[in-house]
């Protein structure tokens, strides 16, 4: 079994970061754009450089947690948002952690462990005790076949079985082929809002 926390945070030493877009998704930044509520306690867990954290909290989400199993991505947030409250950054396992949030966020994470079912399924129930009552996990989840290969990543899946992991523990309120992707994306994603059960 690899060490996760040496794994990734060799991937930001080595810069292999290919799965970093450099600024705020467009379906992320365009579901941002309609929420009213900005008092709201956000969880963005498997963050990475997080430009979905700097776009909320630059726009009046004060409460936005930003969670990785590795310091580096952290660090680097943190020197370009010297205004962001350190304690909101969190080096974590997100196994591990503990918390109560109305939101969380989803991207490239569920995609950058191995795929074993059960993994996915104890993401679904981790997902589910982080959020409070009526809580939502929103975000984007990959659309193209696992291969069996399972060292490549991103690790892909099915909207069918997603909804296996999921379902036990949340309501769906849309999951559909994402119309807005980055064009690097496009048409190999899933746009989900889900409540917990
Ligand atoms: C493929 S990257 C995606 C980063 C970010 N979500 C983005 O869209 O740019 C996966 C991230 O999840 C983090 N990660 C992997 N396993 C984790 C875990 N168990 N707990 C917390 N973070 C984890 C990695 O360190 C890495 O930053």
């Amino acid at each position: 079994m690899i060490n996760e926390k040496k794994y990734w945070s060799n991937r930001y030493r080595d810069k292999k970061t290919g799965w970093d877009l450099g600024k705020p998704s467009t379906p992320l930044k365009t579901y941002f754009d309609q929420l009213h509520n900005k008092e709201i306690n956000i969880l963005i867990p498997g963050a990475g450089n997080s430009y979905e954290a700097e776009y909320l909290y630059n726009n009046g989400f004060l409460n936005v947690d930003v969670l990785d199993i590795s310091e580096s991505p952290l660090t680097t947030f943190a020197v370009r948002n010297p205004s962001f409250p350190s304690d909101q950054l969190i080096e974590e396992n997100f196994f591990d952690y503990e918390g109560q949030y109305d939101l969380i966020i989803e991207q490239t994470f569920f995609c950058s462990f191995p795929p074993e079912q059960s993994k996915r399924l104890h993401y679904a129930k981790k997902m589910s005790e982080l959020l409070k009552p009526s809580g939502k996990l929103v975000g984007l989840w990959f659309d193209f076949p696992l291969t069996g290969d399972m060292v490549k990543r991103p690790f892909g899946g099915s909207k069918a079985e997603y909804l296996t992991y999921l379902s036990p523990y949340f309501k769906t309120l849309t999951f559909e082929k994402c119309y807005n992707s980055v064009p690097s994306r496009a048409d190999s994603e899933l746009f989900g809002i889900f409540e917990v059960r």
